[in-house]
């Protein structure tokens, strides 16, 4: 019998292995029991920072690959779309999400914002649209959070984000899984770009059952747990951009969820 993708996932995850072929598994057991309708399985693509249509090469890449994945069924997209968030930039970027068979949901990243316009989010919003999202699939809560200060890279959620974030959790239910996304990093041992108050926002998920905070902006592939939580950034998935730690790989990861138990994998492309 053969194996599928996702069942060759989970045996290596059962099994503890952390590496195949240059890219990174990583299986995580539950710790609270949670047993959902299925696996979920989606990609998430961060920093494509799309200039021209040139630059928008991998981004088609990466699209033509998650289509050619059965099993997602959805993509997010974790900010820095843009370089300088201006509309051409942001309309080639999303001609080519426009591309995947599956929905795609994006939060904004700092370079998605124009600095120089009386409303910076005007041009992200009419590609993109609200900021900050939440998507109910199945046994999951997805959270799309918006946390740029401007264009700034350090970065502070502000307390209206904060108040957005307790209404949206007010009527989950405590074990239900959720996952949150973010631009900037929440890992708690990243090298840079800390939300600085990242505490306190995963603080307000005290009572729940917040499994993953996976991010962009490091342009770089950090993994970590703490308290049961599953914290990524991810490589750029940009050629005009390098990553941050030197790294020359380019992709997006794939993530796939079953329970609550959170597995995921690194795809690269070719630059
Ligand atoms: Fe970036
Ligand atoms: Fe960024």
């Amino acid at each position: 019998m053969g194996l599928t993708r996702r069942h060759f996932m989970t045996i290596l995850g059962a099994m503890g292995l952390s590496s195949c072929a240059g890219r990174t598994v990583t299986r995580l057991t539950p710790h609270i029991p949670f047993v959902g309708d299925g696996p979920i399985s989606f990609a998430a693509i961060n920093d494509t920072h799309v200039l021209d249509a040139k630059s928008v090469g991998i981004v088609n890449r990466a699209v033509a690959s998650i289509n050619a994945d059965q099993d997602i069924r959805f993509t997010v997209v974790l900010g820095d779309v843009a370089t300088g968030g201006r509309w051409p930039e942001l309309k080639l970027a999303r001609d080519s999400f426009d591309r995947l068979d599956n929905p795609c949901f994006v939060i904004p990243g700092n370079h998605d914002v124009a600095p120089s316009s009386p409303d910076i989010y005007a041009n992200y919003a009419r590609a993109f649209g609200d900021p900050n999202w939440r998507e109910d699939r199945e046994s999951w809560v997805f959270i799309g959070l918006d946390t740029c200060n401007g264009t700034a890279s350090d970065v502070t959620v502000p307390p209206e984000r904060m108040d957005w974030l307790r209404k949206q959790l007010r009527h989950i239910g405590e074990k239900r899984p959720i996952a949150l996304f973010t631009h900037h990093p929440f890992n708690p041992n990243t090298k840079a770009y800390r939300v600085a108050n990242a505490d306190d926002v995963v603080g307000l998920f005290s009572e729940y059952n917040l499994r993953l905070v996976a991010s962009g902006h490091y342009h770089g592939n950090q993994v970590e747990e703490r308290d049961g939580i599953t914290y990524v950034t991810t490589a750029c998935c940009s050629t005009t951009r390098d990553n941050f730690d030197g790294t020359p790989e380019k992709g997006y990861r794939v993530f796939r969820l079953e329970d609550d138990a959170v597995a995921h994998e690194f795809i690269p492309l070719e630059t």
